[in-house]
């Protein structure tokens, strides 16, 4: 039996040398340590020895089985390990990370701040909670102009009575600011986010963005104000992108025109987002009425001024073809993405 024994070893150590690989691996685990395998042979066997020599036997044979188990488990881990290796493909294409971007409106904003700071003009940044006077009175609005209307503004519960907070509706209030703190020249744009009290659908949020413009020099003229919007446009949309001019009037600005652009949807025709007319209005623009200039302590006998305000959100659905402007708010990735 202890002879036995020992060829056994012997055979199971030269199968080891043979192992190169899994498959040659389970070939030795198959001969030895499965139920019907050389080991569990040699264990029935030993029910046929004299009971004076079971122990003597029983060891050896407990040694080896202990010996050819542990033996076949570091195998294993040996060879799992190099089939994982071979496992990798290498000239498979490489898995990229999600690359983050800016948000399509802040990417519109960008671009046209780069194209209005070539032109020459700044940047400048005012309160988004301003002052009745700011955003109304020195700009010209009368104390009964419908826009101070509660149903239009998001005024801001305040102590005071004579000069109520609100949340700044346009970000025409900024050019007040910068006139009443710096001499002309002033050639300044201000971007910005504003709010007003309107009922939220594919054209009009409550809460959106414009970039405002002004120009405060000697002499200067519509025809100034024209040709920089038209340059603007051009470099924005294209230089065949059609638009036009169309009289208009704000509190603050005479004469006062809206700049419209061909619907990018419809091409013309009428649709949702045009309201059935073809264009869509993009900004207001025209020359600083001089009572908003005398408000801010600038001479308007001595100088005048051009102003303009985009919305960002409006210039962003022409650019980006998008249908409905709440796309850009509701945060979903599958539309960001595409940005
Ligand atoms: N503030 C105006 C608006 O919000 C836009 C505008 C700006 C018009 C400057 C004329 C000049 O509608």
């Amino acid at each position: 039996m202890l002879d036995k024994i020992k060829n056994a070893k012997n055979e199971f150590n030269n199968y080891i040398k043979q192992v190169k690989d899994k498959n040659t691996l389970e070939e030795l685990r198959l001969k030895f340590l499965v139920k019907k395998g050389t080991i569990q042979q040699l264990l029935d066997e030993l029910k046929n020895v004299p009971v004076e020599q079971k122990p003597l036997f029983g060891k050896e044979l407990n040694l080896f089985r202990k010996y050819a188990e542990e033996t076949f488990e570091n195998l294993k881990v040996q060879f799992a390990d190099k089939q994982e290796v071979n496992k990798i493909d290498i000239t498979l294409a490489g898995r990229t990370g999600y690359k983050g971007a800016f948000h399509p409106v802040r990417q519109i904003f960008s671009e046209m701040i780069s194209i209005f700071t070539d032109m020459g003009f700044e940047v400048a940044e005012g309160p988004q909670i301003e002052d009745e006077f700011h955003n109304f009175d020195a700009l010209n609005f009368q104390s009964d102009h419908p826009a101070r209307d509660m149903q239009d503004t998001f005024f801001i519960k305040s102590y005071r009575d004579d000069n109520k907070l609100l949340l700044r509706t346009h970000t025409s209030p900024v050019q007040i600011r910068i006139m009443q703190t710096k001499p002309p020249p002033i050639r300044c744009i201000m971007p910005g986010r504003v709010y007003r009290n309107e009922a939220i659908s594919a054209r009009s949020l409550a809460e959106f963005h414009q970039i405002e413009g002004l120009y405060v020099d000697r002499s200067v003229s519509f025809a100034e104000l024209k040709a920089t919007m038209i340059v603007f446009a051009k470099k924005m949309y294209g230089a065949n992108s059609e638009f036009r001019f169309r009289p208009s009037y704000f509190p603050f600005t005479e004469p006062s025109a809206e700049i419209d652009i061909s619907c990018f949807l419809c091409k013309g025709a009428g649709c949702k987002i045009c309201k059935g007319t073809g264009w869509l209005e993009i900004a207001g623009c025209g020359i600083v009425h001089p009572n908003v200039l005398n408000n801010c302590g600038i001479d308007s006998e001595e100088y005048s001024g051009y102003a303009f305000g985009f919305g960002i959100e409006r210039v962003a659905l022409l650019r980006t073809g998008i249908t409905d402007i709440r796309y850009f708010y509701e945060n979903d990735v599958r539309i960001l993405q595409q940005f």
